[in-house]
């Protein structure tokens, strides 16, 4: 029987509903109401709340078509698409539901009528699992349904004990397989050889029986219920009589359409089939409301459409395409699901918008990974380079760990989670600067601040600490901090870092390292060089040359502000400052990375009002009328009633209470180090001032001519030089590759001429090194088309597991099936093999018997031969 895919759906649900089931419409693939659940990932999630108990309906047996994502979350399937013939992101799940009405027994009865009455599989075609400790399924399988013992396995929790999520209902389940013939390698449930193609899960009955709590707790359900869900492109390949999802009628539609929007010719290339597989659930997801972004749904989404643009890159698609197979999807399912036929506009666009966005960085982030590959010492990307990819270029990290595993290679993880984390911290930082050691301190002292016009002056100290405790005294030698009743010192506040400097008391000194707020009390960190002690009256002197550093760098942070609103926007807020005596840094909201001629542009006005030469003005006013009159202030910051107003001519005026120069003049100048992105929407520029920007600027000059010299040019010749050498090792990787090429192939005609003679006929017998048990394929048939004529036994062993494969040519096959040498190569191994007589292939575990193996092969053959 040959169905389509649209009457396989009806029939099922015509089967169920003529048994008292209800037909319930697929719901949205976002769960109402869930927080536990990322996206619909089976049929009886919108059910989740009945099973449980929590809702009544007025029926008791359902059954649905539900559209379910397999893409983050608890199930997870978007890193297999493209590599096997049955993993979706996106799939229908054909259910029968049981709300406490019929239990193990109906529902095998059932699902067994189904696909071998109306359906017409063979019986002999069909075999069962069951959870390990499930007798009374066994029994039902065994004893009343009839399928022969050797035909059912029972198998542990990790396939039979099926569960939504990490909470919520589950209970131990029974699965059904079809056998898609010997031709296809693989074998049954539970055997080593599971993996493979032939004897694929088509339907599996879960007898849900538990909720299971977030401990790990497993209460039991107010009454036993069934849950069941069949694949429906997978059942659809078993009655087109079809080995893959993919070669079904609805995928072979959107692989057409894929072909025709990238320009591709060949129907079989795996980028194809991953692609027709995202147009479904990245269509579905919009539809249902989901839109690209970064975080949650619209991260997977975002991720989703990324790897099937990065795969239409691969293809040589010329500009967006992936939008242009909605029609198609729409012709296929919109009859199902009305949903896709209304949304099909918001969708095209929001699918082309994210295309056009990621195709900007796709050539320039594959550019650089490419770089790093180069480079590459070991088979694991680094952790620095996958976080590069995905904060600069948007490459998520599935897409560089799809890139990676396509050569071979895996991602650090682990390293790219430190590099984010890093990330995070810098972020929060940005935010919060300033550390602040005097926790532990308490003090209810206010100290008077004479440091805007003074860099010395007397005061009386007032109060001690030391090792966080209030003292009377400090002797010589020791670490403490000092309350003074008025100080010059600054202390660290609004990004501006504490000042420096000493104390001279009776002759001796008290050297002040940091200037912090204990409440309102400036305290003065630092070490005493001789006794100190409560009442003594001392100098405070600030180190004035690095407080001058201090106020340039802050005074050009304001005009830094009033540039970048002027050049960028007036979107630009300030998100966090320091200065300090060395260099300034300003965080500032931006959407994206500064341009080299924004840059100048920056540079060039500050310079510009430095040079205007503004007399600093600083006032006191009531807030109101400072905001009234247009002084920056910060969002979300308190402020006292008075504050302090900072005004340099027409061009800056914010609110700050930090130290500043008389006139712009006094800055000297302005060189920008560095802009990047530290978080989400927030850049960071650093820059200095003064004769720190000129030592900056004679740097660069003395880098650029230590570069000439090493090319022995001028510098002004630099880029041509250095484009004459690029160009020359380009040519030279090119060579190399070349060679590289006719070497590889001559280790295959190695292979090839190293070949045994056994009767006549030329053999093939080899354990290869580092070579992937998928590429065994390719390399059999590569080999066989240079022998002519003769046999190859290939064996790697990789992880632990051995991979054995036998290639026979045509005219050979009558005397000598690949299968009778992989069986008995296999048995040495642990394994089983199968295939055809010209191809067979066989998994094991024994990786230290692959010598063993390869001469029963040898043995195997000769007598074949003889
Ligand atoms: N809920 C079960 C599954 O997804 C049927 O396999």
């Amino acid at each position: 029987m040959s169905m389509t895919s649209a009457q396989i759906r009806e029939a099922f649900l015509a089967y169920f509903a003529e048994r008292g089931h209800q037909r319930v419409a697929s719901a949205s693939l976002i769960p109402g109401n869930d927080p536990t659940l990322l996206f619909t990932n089976a049929g009886m999630v919108p059910f989740k709340d009945v099973f449980l108990g929590d809702e009544q309906r007025d029926y008791k047996r359902a059954t649905s078509s539900q559209r379910c994502l397999r893409a983050g979350g608890k199930h997870n399937d978007l890193e297999n698409v493209g590599y096997t013939a049955r993993h979706h992101t996106f799939f229908e799940m054909l259910g029968n539901f049981s709300f406490g009405d019929y239990f193990k027994r109906e529902a095998i009865q059932y699902a067994w009528e189904f696909l071998t009455d109306v359906l017409q599989l063979p019986k002999e075609k069909l075999w069962v699992t069951v959870f390990t400790e499930d007798d009374e399924a066994y029994d039902i399988w065994a004893n009343e349904i009839g399928v022969p013992t050797d035909r059912i396995s029972r198998i542990g929790a990790k396939d039979n004990f099926w569960a939504m999520g990490d909470t919520g209902p589950c209970g131990p389940c029974s699965e059904i397989f079809y056998d898609h013939g010997e031709e296809v390698w693989g074998g049954p449930p539970g055997t080593p050889e599971e993996d493979g193609d032939r004897y694929i899960e088509i339907w599996n009955l879960v007898f849900m029986q538990y909720n299971r709590q977030a401990d790990g707790e497993l209460k039991p359900l107010p009454k036993p219920s069934v849950d069941t869900g069949m694949g429906l492109e997978r059942i659809a390949a078993v009655l087109q009589h079809v080995h893959s999802n993919y070669e079904i009628d609805l995928f072979q539609a959107l692989i057409k359409a894929a072909a025709e929007a990238t320009g591709v010719s060949d129907l079989n290339s795996k980028s194809l089939r991953v692609i027709a597989d995202h147009i479904r659930s990245c269509s579905f997801l919009i539809a249902d409301g989901v839109q690209p972004s970064n975080e949650g749904r619209g991260y997977v989404l975002r991720r989703i459409i990324r790897r099937a643009v990065r795969h239409g890159n691969m293809l040589g698609a010329q500009g967006a395409f992936f939008h242009k197979l909605v029609p198609a999807l729409v012709a296929q399912m919109g009859a199902a699901y009305p949903e896709l036929v209304e949304k099909q506009k918001v969708i095209t666009d929001a699918l082309l918008r994210e295309e056009e966005q990621f195709g900007k960085t796709l050539e320039r982030g594959l550019a650089i990974l490419n770089d790093a590959l180069a480079d590459l010492t070991a088979d694991v990307i680094p952790g620095e380079v996958v976080f590069k990819l995905y904060d600069t270029y948007g490459f998520p990290v599935d897409l560089t760990a799809d890139i990676a595993r396509e050569k071979g290679l895996t991602v650090d993880e682990t390293g790219f989670e430190q590099a984010m984390e890093a990330q995070r911290k810098r972020a929060q930082q940005a935010s919060q600067f300033g550390v602040d050691y005097n926790e532990r301190l308490k003090s209810t002292q206010r100290s008077e601040f004479t440091g805007y016009t003074e860099v010395q002056g007397t005061a009386e100290v007032v109060e001690l600490f030391a090792d966080g405790q209030q003292v009377q005294e400090l002797s010589a030698g020791q670490q403490g901090v000092v309350v003074l009743s008025q100080t010059p010192f600054y202390a660290e506040s609004g990004g501006q870092i504490g000042d420096r400097g000493r104390l001279v008391v009776n002759g001796g000194s008290f050297l002040v390292e940091d200037t912090q707020y204990i409440g309102k009390a400036i305290a003065h960190h630092g070490k005493a060089e001789s006794t100190l002690k409560i009442g003594d009256r001392v100098t405070a002197e600030i180190d004035a040359e690095r407080r001058a550093a201090i106020k340039r760098n802050h005074s050009a942070t304001h005009l830094v502000h009033a540039a970048l609103r002027n050049i960028l926007g007036e979107h630009v807020t300030q998100k966090g400052s320091l200065v300090t005596a060395e260099r300034l840094r300003f965080d500032f909201s931006h959407f994206e990375g500064l341009k080299a001629e924004q840059i100048d542009a920056i540079e060039r006005q500050v310079n510009e009002n430095i040079i205007a030469n503004h007399e600093l003005a600083t006032a006191l006013m009531p807030i109101e009328e400072a905001k009234q009159a247009g002084a920056m202030a910060l969002f979300g910051e308190k402020y006292d009633d008075q504050v302090r107003v900072v005004r340099m001519g027409d061009y800056s005026m914010e609110l700050c209470g930090g130290t500043h120069v008389q006139r712009t003049g006094d800055i000297g100048s302005f060189r920008i180090v560095s802009e990047a992105g530290i978080a989400s929407g927030v850049r960071r520029i650093e820059a200095v001032t003064g004769l720190a920007a000129l030592a900056f600027a004679q740097q660069q000059q003395q880098l650029l001519r230590k570069s000439a010299a090493l090319l022995k040019a001028e510098p002004n010749q630099l880029p041509e030089r250095l484009q004459q050498q690029l160009d020359r090792s380009k040519a030279l990787e090119r060579t190399i590759a070349e060679l590289q090429q006719q070497m590889a192939a001559q280790a295959g005609g190695s292979l090839v001429d190293n070949a045994e003679i056994i009767a006549g006929h030329k053999v093939i017998l080899a354990q290869l090194d580092s070579v992937e048990s998928k590429a065994l394929r390719g390399m059999v048939d590569d080999l066989k088309n240079q022998l002519n004529s003769g046999i190859v036994v290939l064996a790697v062993a990789n992880d632990g597991k051995v991979s054995l494969i036998v290639g026979v040519t045509k005219d050979l096959t009558s005397k000598v099936k690949a299968g009778d040498v992989i069986n008995v190569a296999a048995a040495e191994v642990g394994g089983k093999g199968g295939g055809r007589p010209d191809m067979a292939q066989a998994g094991g575990t024994e990786v230290a018997n692959i010598g063993a193996a390869l001469a029963a092969a040898k043995r195997r053959i000769e007598e074949l031969l003889r």
